[in-house]
C-alpha cells in the first residue's frame, strides 16, 4: 500500500519510486512516427499505469486543501479543490463546484478502498472540510442569487478562499448541486459502511445534521442541493463547458441520478414527502432524456435544439457520473454499456481521429478500407466544434483533452465488466455499428443475436473492449509530461501539453479509468 506513504507526505512529497524519462514529444515530427515508435507493449502499459496511478493521486492531492503542496500557505480555504495551480495564462486558480465535486468523489473511492487506514483518516479530514466549506458556499450570496430562493446554488465557481467570484461568467450552471449531492451521498454511504454502529448511536444526529435534515427551508448541504435540483432542472443553464445555454445531457443525467439517490436518502431519514417528490421529478427528467437520442443522426446529443452536432465528451461523462452505486439494483438511464452511449462514443472517436493530426495513422490510411473503420483508441477532445485551445479562442480549433480520453477508456472497461458479469451480449440494430467497428479486425461475422460464453464472438468482444480501452490510455501515456503530469489538453499537432497545467480533473478522470480497468481485470 503506497497510499499511506503519499498521504503522510502531503506537503513535502518526493517520489519514492523512479520514473524513467519518456521520450520528448518534439522529437517526433510526424504523428505516424509517434505511434509506430512509441506504441507501448501491453506489459509496459501495465507498468506505466501502476506508476501513473500513484503520480496522479499525488498530483491530485497537491491541489486540495488542507495539505496539498500547491495550495499550502496560499490563502486557500480548507476543503477547497483548485481546478489547477495555474494563476495566469490561463487563470484556473478558483474552485469550480463541478471540478471540486468530481474530484472529491474520486477521493471517496480511495477512502473506501481501506477506510481504517491512516490515509483514509486524512481523506476523511479533507472530506469533512469539503462538506463544511460547501455549506458556507451555499450560504454565500453570489451573482447567481441567494440561498433563500436557492438560486445561488447555481453559481459555478468561487475564489479559493470561498468568496464569490463576481466577474461576468457563464452562469448559472445547474450540474454543480447535483454532483455535490452525489459526492456527499457517496461519502455518507461509505462512511456509514465503515462505521456500522454510527446510524443507531447517540452521535448519529450530530454527525448527519450538516449533511441531511428534513427541515425546510433547507439548511443541510444535501437537502439544499436536492431541493435545488428538483425545482430547477427544467430551466435552461450553461453546459458543463460553460459556453452554451440550454438543456444538457450531462446536467440532466447527474440531476436524475442525484434525485433517485436523494429519494432513497430522504426515505431513510423519514422524509417521505420529499422522497416522493424527488422520485417524481426524477421520472420527468428520465422522460426528457429520451429526447436526447437523435434517430436521424444515430447518436445522442449533448444539448437540445443546438446548432452543434451534439457529439460531445459530456455524453460520456454524463453516463459515467450517473451510474448507480455498485450493488444497487437501480437501473441507469444511459449506462456506459448502452447502445446509445457506445454508438455516440464511436461517432465522436471517428470525428476526433480524423480531426486532429496527432491522431492520424497514415500507414493504416493507405490500407484498402476496412482497417480505417475499425474502432481504435484515439485522443478525444470535448466536441468537434470546440475552439478553446486552453488559453483562449483559436481559429485552429480545439485539441484532445486528457479527461475526455480517459473517460472513453472508462466507458469501455465498464462495458466489458458489465457484459462479462451478465454472461451475455445482445447485439441489436442500434448497437450493431459499434460492435461491427469494434470487431472489424476479426474474421467473425457480427450479427443481430445474443452471444454467450460458448460463442467466440462473446470473448472477442470482451478482448477488444479491454484492448481498445487500453489504446485510449496508451494515447495518454504518449502525451503526459516526462514526470507524468497532465495538463488540460494536448496539442492537436505536436502532442505537447496545452492549457492549465496539472488540471485536477485530468488526474481524477485517469484514476477513475484505472479503477474500472482493475475491476475488469479482477473478474
Ligand atoms: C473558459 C471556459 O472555462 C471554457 O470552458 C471555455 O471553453 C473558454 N473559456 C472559452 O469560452
Ligand atoms: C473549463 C471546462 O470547460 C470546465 O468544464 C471546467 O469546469 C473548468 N475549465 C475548470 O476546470
Amino acid at each position: 500500500m503506497l497510499l499511506p506513504v503519499i498521504l503522510t507526505h502531503l506537503v513535502h512529497y518526493t517520489h519514492a519510486f523512479s520514473i524513467p524519462s519518456l521520450p520528448r514529444l518534439n522529437s517526433f515530427v510526424s504523428a505516424s512516427h509517434t505511434h509506430t515508435q512509441q506504441q507501448p507493449l501491453q506489459d509496459t502499459l501495465g507498468a506505466w499505469i501502476e506508476r501513473e496511478e500513484r503520480i496522479a493521486l499525488d498530483k491530485l492531492l497537491a491541489n486540495v486543501a488542507p495539505g496539498g503542496r500547491n495550495v499550502w500557505g496560499k490563502g486557500v480555504a480548507d476543503g477547497t479543490v483548485v481546478a489547477s495551480p495555474s494563476q495566469d495564462g490561463p487563470d484556473y486558480w478558483f474552485q469550480w463546484v463541478r471540478d471540486a465535486a468530481i474530484t472529491m468523489n474520486t477521493l471517496v473511492d480511495v477512502y473506501a478502498d481501506d477506510p481504517s487506514s491512516s490515509s483514509a483518516s486524512s481523506l476523511a479530514t479533507i472530506l469533512d472540510a469539503y462538506t463544511s466549506l460547501q455549506r458556507d458556499i451555499q450560504h454565500t450570496s453570489n451573482p447567481s442569487g441567494t440561498l433563500d430562493d436557492l438560486s445561488g446554488l447555481g453559481e459555478p465557481k468561487f475564489h479559493v478562499d470561498g468568496t464569490p467570484f463576481t466577474a461576468s461568467w457563464g452562469r448559472p450552471q445547474r450540474d454543480g448541486p447535483a454532483l455535490r449531492a452525489l459526492t456527499l451521498m457517496h461519502y455518507l454511504r461509505e462512511y456509514n459502511a465503515s462505521h456500522p454502529e454510527l446510524w443507531s448511536s447517540e452521535a448519529s444526529e450530530a454527525f448527519f445534521r450538516p449533511y441531511y435534515t428534513v427541515e425546510m427551508p433547507p439548511r443541510s448541504v444535501i437537502k439544499a442541493d436536492l431541493e435545488y435540483v428538483s425545482h430547477f432542472w427544467n430551466q435552461s443553464s450553461f453546459d458543463l463547458w460553460e459556453e452554451v445555454e440550454g438543456l444538457h445531457f450531462f446536467t440532466l443525467m447527474v440531476s436524475v441520478r442525484s434525485l433517485k439517490e436523494g429519494s432513497v436518502l430522504a426515505r431513510s431519514f423519514g422524509d417521505m414527502g420529499a422522497a416522493d417528490w424527488y422520485e417524481e421529478q426524477a421520472g420527468y427528467i428520465e422522460n426528457l432524456l429520451g429526447k436526447f437520442w437523435n434517430p436521424i443522426k444515430g447518436h445522442l446529443v449533448e444539448t437540445l435544439w443546438s446548432k452543434r452536432s451534439g457529439l460531445d465528451c459530456g455524453l460520456l461523462l454524463g453516463s459515467l457520473h450517473a451510474l448507480p452505486p455498485l450493488g444497487s439494483d437501480d437501473e441507469a438511464v444511459y449506462p456506459p454499456w448502452s447502445d446509445e452511449i457506445l454508438v455516440s462514443l464511436l461517432a465522436l472517436a471517428r470525428d476526433q481521429r480524423d480531426r486532429f493530426p496527432i491522431n492520424s495513422r497514415p500507414s493504416e490510411d493507405q490500407d484498402d478500407g476496412g482497417e480505417t473503420d475499425a474502432f481504435e483508441g484515439t485522443g478525444l477532445g470535448r466536441y468537434p466544434e470546440d475552439v478553446y485551445d486552453g488559453y483562449g479562442t483559436s481559429n485552429r480549433g480545439g485539441n484532445p483533452w486528457f479527461l475526455c480520453t480517459s473517460s472513453a477508456a472508462e466507458i469501455l472497461y465498464l462495458t466489458a465488466s458489465h457484459i462479462s458479469i451478465a454472461g451475455n451480449l445482445t447485439i441489436t440494430d442500434l448497437g450493431l455499428p459499434f460492435y461491427q467497428s469494434l470487431l472489424a479486425t476479426s474474421s467473425l461475422d457480427v450479427e443481430l443475436s445474443t452471444y454467450g460464453p460458448s460463442d467466440a464472438l462473446f470473448h472477442s468482444a470482451l478482448e477488444r473492449l479491454q484492448a481498445t480501452g487500453d489504446q485510449f490510455l496508451e494515447v495518454l501515456e504518449t502525451h503526459v509530461d516526462a514526470d507524468g503530469s497532465m495538463s488540460e489538453q494536448f496539442d492537436r499537432i505536436d502532442g505537447f501539453a496545452r492549457g492549465a497545467r496539472d488540471l485536477t480533473w485530468s488526474y481524477g478522470a485517469f484514476l477513475q479509468a484505472v479503477r474500472a480497468r482493475k475491476v475488469l481485470r479482477a473478474l
